[in-house]
């Protein structure tokens, strides 16, 4: 695939595996939308990654339908959607520490979320995608 031509959504790129693979994406030659809760942390990737013209930043909350689905109503068509979200703060506890709120974080943002993004998200796939 002509990587000048490719969109790619990229939730969980403003740190760690998604900003390493936002990093690659760009230097490609895609165009690329990094995507998570907090934008202080979007906009820092943003410079860290050089604010290259290509590049975009979306602020959601995976785990919020709604907010899943407002973001696909205002970005367009795309070829690729990847998530290395991960909320897995408070979960590597021992057992008689961990808080159940914590664990259903890990499984909203690591299975709930992509769901959500594969629901709302598969009708902005190109057929190239
Ligand atoms: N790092 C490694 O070497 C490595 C190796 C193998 C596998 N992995 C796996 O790769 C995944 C990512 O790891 P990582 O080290 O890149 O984690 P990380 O640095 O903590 O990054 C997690 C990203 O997910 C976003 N995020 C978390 N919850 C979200 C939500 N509900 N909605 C939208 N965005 C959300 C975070 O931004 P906000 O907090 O601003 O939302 C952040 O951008 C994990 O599943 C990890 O197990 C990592």
């Amino acid at each position: 695939m002509d990587m000048d031509e490719t969109k790619i959504l990229i939730v969980g790129g403003s740190s760690g595996m998604g900003l390493a693979l936002a990093r690659r994406c760009l230097a490609e030659g895609s165009g690329v939308i990094i995507a998570g809760r907090n934008a202080a942390r979007l906009n820092a990737a943003r410079d860290e990654l050089g604010c290259p013209a290509a590049l975009e930043a979306a602020v959601v909350d995976i785990s919020r339908e709604a907010e899943v689905a407002a973001l696909f109503a205002r970005i367009g068509g795309l070829e690729h959607i990847v998530s290395t979200a991960a909320d897995i703060e408070g979960a590597y506890r021992l057992l008689p520490e961990i808080e159940l709120s914590a664990a259903q974080k890990v499984v909203d943002s690591k299975f709930y979320g992509p769901l959500l993004l594969a629901k709302h998200g598969a009708p902005k796939l190109s057929a190239n995608g």
